[in-house]
């Protein structure tokens, strides 16, 4: 069988750089970014684009022939200050909308995009309070940040593609990965126990993310029960003490994640927690 094509957006960076072993594997990859080099390393097969600010024509020849667009790109806002965060987050929409609408055009089947739990993370607040046992993608969005707010309206965005309303129904996944990282437990030394407890709660090991990705982009059918195809996956491991729910990822896609940070971090954890 031949191998699907895909164009992974944002290729130099942290998250697709987790995912390119096994993307290299598994598909007819074509990478963009807007540089060939990532901690002054050259990057092997990135061409270059901008997202943002190149003419559509331009862009036209990555979408085409395309199955599915795993979209990574991220714009870093600069300034910390309500209105610059605002505005750098801006342009976050911008590219996603720029990525459905070039995705559409094409004929690409599936856009898969990177999201964060920042879209709902104020729900945290009720959860360490003890009054709310569970956070679900379906519950509504509730951003505490800009960077979660640009997330959530992605997320909707996406809905629009995929509802069927602009012409055909362009499927959508987004993947609201929470901690995809290992956790130092020294970096919580002086912290509030339950920041700690939030990333063991939150921990996506590589494997995971990369399952996680791969079965989001290759499902043959995802279309939900009233035929939209459209879905929010959080993305975290077997974690015993995840408290954002995984149930649709593991029926719609088949996701099966392997670890569990309790028994990866578990020398930390008797340290760090039980003294
Ligand atoms: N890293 C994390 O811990 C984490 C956690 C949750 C969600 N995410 C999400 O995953 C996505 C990727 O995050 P990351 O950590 O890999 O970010 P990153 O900054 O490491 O990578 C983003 C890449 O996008 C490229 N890019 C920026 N503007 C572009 C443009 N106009 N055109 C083309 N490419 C452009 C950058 O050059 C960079 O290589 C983001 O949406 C982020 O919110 C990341």
């Amino acid at each position: 069988m031949s191998k699907l094509s895909v164009l992974l957006t944002g290729a130099g960076g942290y998250i697709a750089q987790q995912l390119l072993p096994v993307f290299r594997e598994r598909y007819d990859l074509r990478l963009v970014d807007l540089t060939r080099e990532r901690d002054g390393a050259a990057l092997e097969g990135v061409e270059t684009a901008d997202l943002l600010r190149d003419d559509p024509e331009t862009l036209v020849p990555l979408f085409s022939g395309v199955d599915v667009v795993v979209h990574t790109g991220y714009h870093r806002p600069t300034g910390t200050d309500p209105q610059s965060l605002y505005d750098g987050e801006r342009l976050n929409i911008d590219m996603m909308q720029r990525v459905y609408g070039l995705a559409l055009e094409q004929g690409v089947r599936r856009v898969v995009a990177a999201s964060t739990n920042q879209a709902a993370k104020w729900y945290e607040q009720p959860y360490f309070a003890g009054l709310r046992d569970r956070v679900d993608s379906e519950d509504y969005p509730r951003p505490d940040s800009f960077y979660g707010w640009a997330k959530a309206a992605y997320e909707s965005l996406g809905f629009l593609y995929a509802c069927g309303s602009l012409g055909r129904k362009l499927e959508v996944v987004q993947l609201r990965i929470v901690a995809p990282r290992e956790i130092d437990a020294g970096e919580f030394v002086d912290l509030p126990r339950h920041r700690y407890v939030r990333d063991l709660a939150g921990y996506i090991s590589d494997r995971d993310l990369q399952q996680l990705f791969y079965k989001s982009v290759e499902t043959p059918e995802i279309e939900d029960e009233y035929g939209v195809p459209f879905h929010i996956f959080y993305g975290v491991s077997n974690n015993a003490r995840t408290f954002w729910s995984i149930t649709n990822a593991r029926k719609v896609i088949g996701y099966r994640p392997v670890d569990d940070s309790e028994v990866r971090f578990a020398a930390d954890i008797a340290k760090l927690l039980n003294g």
